[in-house]
C-alpha cells in the first residue's frame, strides 16, 4: 500500500474565487484523474460520494480537525483556541458525547416540528418588514431568519442580532486558513464570547426558570455538573455559529436555484410537501457544509495509506454531484428519486445536531416566501463566498412583486 502523499493526484484550487463561483469544471477534470480524491494546499479533498460516506462515518481514525487549524493561527491554549478544540463538535470522544447529550433533547424531529409555528411567525414578521421594499439582497434578508429563530429557541431577546450577524459571518473565515483574516476572526470571537458570557451571567443571576428556553435548560445542565461554565458558553456560541451561516446560505442557494425554475417556485407557494422535496434536492445539489478531519490513527482506504496528521476535507456539495450516485447531477430536479441520500448534514457521530430544525426552517421559510414574494427576478451580479468557509452566496440581489 502506498502512502497517499506519494500517489499522483489532481489538485483542486479550492482557495480561489473562480472555484467558489463554479467548481464543476475543476471537479470534472479532477474526477477523470481520480474518482474520489484530490489535493489542495493543506491536505486532501474527498469528492466521491461513497468515500465521503465511509470516511465521515469513521469516528475513531478521523476526528474533526480543528486542532491543526488552531495551530495554524498560533492560538493553542487561548480561549478561542480552546473553543475550536473543545466545543460541542469537539474531537474528544467522552466530552463530545456528554456535551451533545446535554442539549440533544431540544433537537429531536418532534421538537423541530413543535417549532414550526414559531418559525412561521419569524418568517412572516421578516416578510412584513422587508417586502414593502420591492427589491433587496436576498442573502441579507435571509441572514435575519436563522439567527432570529435560534434566539427564540434559546429564549433570548433578538436585540443583539445585528451585531451577532457580522461576528458570525467573520468567524467562519477561519476555514480559509488565510492568516491575513486572523484579526477579523479574533475581533468577531470577542463579540461572540462577550455575548455568551454576559447572557449567561445575567440569566444565572435571575431566579426565573423558563422550561421552554434552551438557554435555561443548558444553565440547569451546568448546575447539575453536566457542563462546565466554560462549556456552557462554548455550547451557546456553537449553536449560533453552527446554525447561522449554514441555514442562511442554504436558503439563499435554494432561492437562486428557483430563480432559474419559476414553475417550481410557484408550486412551492401551493404545496408545502413539494417545498420539502425542493429543500432535499438543494441539499443534494449544493450542500454548503465543509467538515474537516485529521487522521489520528494510520489506516488504509481505497488503495491509499493515510498517515497520522493528514488532513481530509469533505465539501458537502461535491459528493452530491457524483454521477455514480446521482445521474445528471448538475440538473436541479426536486422530483429526483434519491435526493434524500445527500450528505449535506454530514455522517457519523458529528452529524448535524440541528438538521431537523434546519429542514423545518427551510421548508416553512420557502413556503411562506413563495406565497408572499411573487415573481422574483435576479437584479444584478451575484457574489460567492469563499469555498472553504461555509459555501454559498455573499449576495443575491432580487426584485419582486410583494403579495399583501
Ligand atoms: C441547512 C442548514 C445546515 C447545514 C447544511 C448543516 C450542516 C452541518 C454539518 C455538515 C455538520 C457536521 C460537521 C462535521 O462533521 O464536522 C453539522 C454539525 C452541527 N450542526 Fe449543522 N447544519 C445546518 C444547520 C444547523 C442548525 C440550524 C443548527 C442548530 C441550531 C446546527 C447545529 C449543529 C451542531 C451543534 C453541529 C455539531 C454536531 C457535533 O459535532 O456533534 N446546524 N452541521
Amino acid at each position: 500500500m502506498e502512502a497517499a502523499f506519494e500517489i499522483p493526484l489532481p489538485t483542486l484550487p479550492v482557495e480561489t474565487a473562480e472555484f467558489s463561483a463554479d467548481p464543476d469544471p475543476w471537479l470534472e477534470s479532477a474526477r477523470r484523474e481520480h474518482p474520489w480524491l484530490a489535493r489542495f494546499s493543506h491536505g486532501y479533498i474527498v469528492h466521491g460520494y461513497q468515500a465521503t460516506v465511509d470516511l465521515l462515518s469513521d469516528d475513531t481514525r478521523l476526528r474533526p480537525g480543528y486542532g491543526g487549524i488552531v495551530d495554524h493561527y498560533g492560538e493553542r491554549g487561548t480561549l478561542w483556541g480552546r473553543f475550536w478544540e473543545e466545543n460541542l463538535g469537539t474531537p474528544f470522544e467522552q466530552a463530545h458525547i456528554r456535551q451533545r447529550a446535554s442539549v440533544a433533547d431540544a433537537f429531536t424531529p418532534r421538537h423541530a416540528n413543535q417549532l414550526r409555528p414559531l418559525i412561521q411567525q419569524v418568517m412572516n414578521d421578516l416578510l412584513d418588514e422587508w417586502l414593502p421594499r420591492g427589491a433587496f439582497d436576498f442573502a441579507e434578508f435571509a441572514s435575519y431568519f436563522p439567527v432570529t429563530v435560534i434566539c427564540s429557541i434559546l429564549g433570548v431577546s433578538p436585540e443583539p442580532i445585528p451585531r451577532l450577524r457580522s461576528a458570525l459571518e467573520a468567524q467562519f473565515a477561519l476555514f480559509g486558513l488565510d492568516l491575513a483574516a486572523k484579526p477579523l476572526i479574533m475581533e468577531s470571537w470577542e463579540v461572540l464570547w462577550s455575548f455568551a458570557d454576559e447572557l449567561v451571567t445575567l440569566r444565572e443571576k435571575g431566579d426565573e426558570y423558563d422550561d421552554n428556553s434552551l438557554l435555561d435548560w443548558m444553565i440547569a445542565a451546568a448546575r447539575s455538573g453536566k457542563l462546565s461554565e466554560t462549556e456552557l458558553r462554548f455550547a451557546l456560541i456553537t449553536l449560533l455559529t453552527a446554525g447561522y451561516d449554514t441555514s442562511k446560505n442554504m436558503l439563499t442557494l435554494v432561492m437562486k436555484l428557483l430563480l432559474e425554475q419559476p414553475e417550481s417556485y410557484t408550486r412551492c407557494a401551493e404545496d408545502k410537501d413539494y417545498c420539502r422535496k425542493v429543500v432535499q434536492e438543494a441539499l443534494r445539489h449544493s450542500g454548503i457544509g465543509i467538515p474537516f478531519r485529521d487522521v489520528v490513527a494510520e489506516f488504509d482506504y481505497g488503495g491509499f495509506q493515510f498517515r497520522t496528521g493528514d488532513r481530509l476535507v469533505f465539501p458537502a456539495s461535491l459528493p452530491g454531484r457524483d454521477p455514480a450516485v446521482f445521474p445528471d447531477p448538475l440538473a436541479f430536479n426536486p422530483e429526483r428519486a434519491n435526493s434524500n441520500r445527500h450528505v449535506a448534514f454530514g455522517r457519523g457521530r458529528h452529524i448535524c445536531l440541528g438538521q431537523f430544525i434546519a429542514s423545518a426552517q427551510l421548508q416553512e421559510g420557502l413556503h411562506l416566501i413563495a406565497q408572499r414574494l411573487k415573481n422574483p427576478q435576479l437584479a444584478g451580479d451575484v457574489r460567492w463566498r469563499p469555498f472553504l468557509s461555509v459555501w454559498g452566496l455573499e449576495t443575491l440581489p432580487i426584485t419582486f412583486t410583494p403579495q399583501s
